[in-house]
């Protein structure tokens, strides 16, 4: 079982979609082992995002993620990671395809309402970045053994 890390950006909680969007990744069958609300500090905001230092676009993706609360969240299940940024949909929600949260939910790159790890690596990072090992749990679910072959 892999982990993912998951956020719903500022624009999800404002335009009152974050249910919806959970409902996706339940659906599908994924386990949420730990979410929470935050405001992100400007600190945090750019140690999360340092791979784009630098980049034109990052002082206003600082703005735009520090702006209004965000959902963080876990997310496990088999091959998490790929799955889920498969859900997600392309960076630029214009060019998103229809199904993903993306291509559902947007239409600018500087408000794509979502945000999932890239690689195991970057997911690591991200977890231990927002979470703190008491607040991630570990429970067996009751569907698990229809959502998986073998456990
Ligand atoms: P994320 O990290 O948020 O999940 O998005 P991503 O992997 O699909 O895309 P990434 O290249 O990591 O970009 C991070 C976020 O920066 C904003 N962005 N704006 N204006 C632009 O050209 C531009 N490019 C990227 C987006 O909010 C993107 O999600
Ligand atoms: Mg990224």
């Amino acid at each position: 079982m892999e982990r993912t890390f998951v956020m719903l950006k500022p624009d999800a909680v404002q335009r009152g979609i974050v249910g919806e969007i959970i409902s996706r990744f339940e659906r599908k069958g994924f386990k949420i082992v730990a979410m929470k609300m935050l405001k992100i500090s400007r600190e945090l905001a750019e140690k999360h995002y340092a791979e784009h230092k630098g980049k034109p676009f990052f002082e206003g993706l600082l703005n735009y993620i520090t702006s209004s609360p965000v959902i963080a969240m876990v997310i496990e299940g088999k091959n998490a990671v790929k799955v889920v940024r498969s859900i997600v949909g392309a960076t630029n929600p214009a060019e998103a395809q229809p199904g993903t949260i993306r291509g559902d939910y947007g239409l600018d790159v500087g408000r794509n309402v979502i945000h999932a790890s890239d690689s195991l690596e970057s997911a690591k990072r991200e977890i231990a970045l927002f979470f703190s090992s008491e607040e991630i749990y570990e429970y067996s679910k009751y569907d698990e053994n229809w959502i998986y072959e073998k456990n």
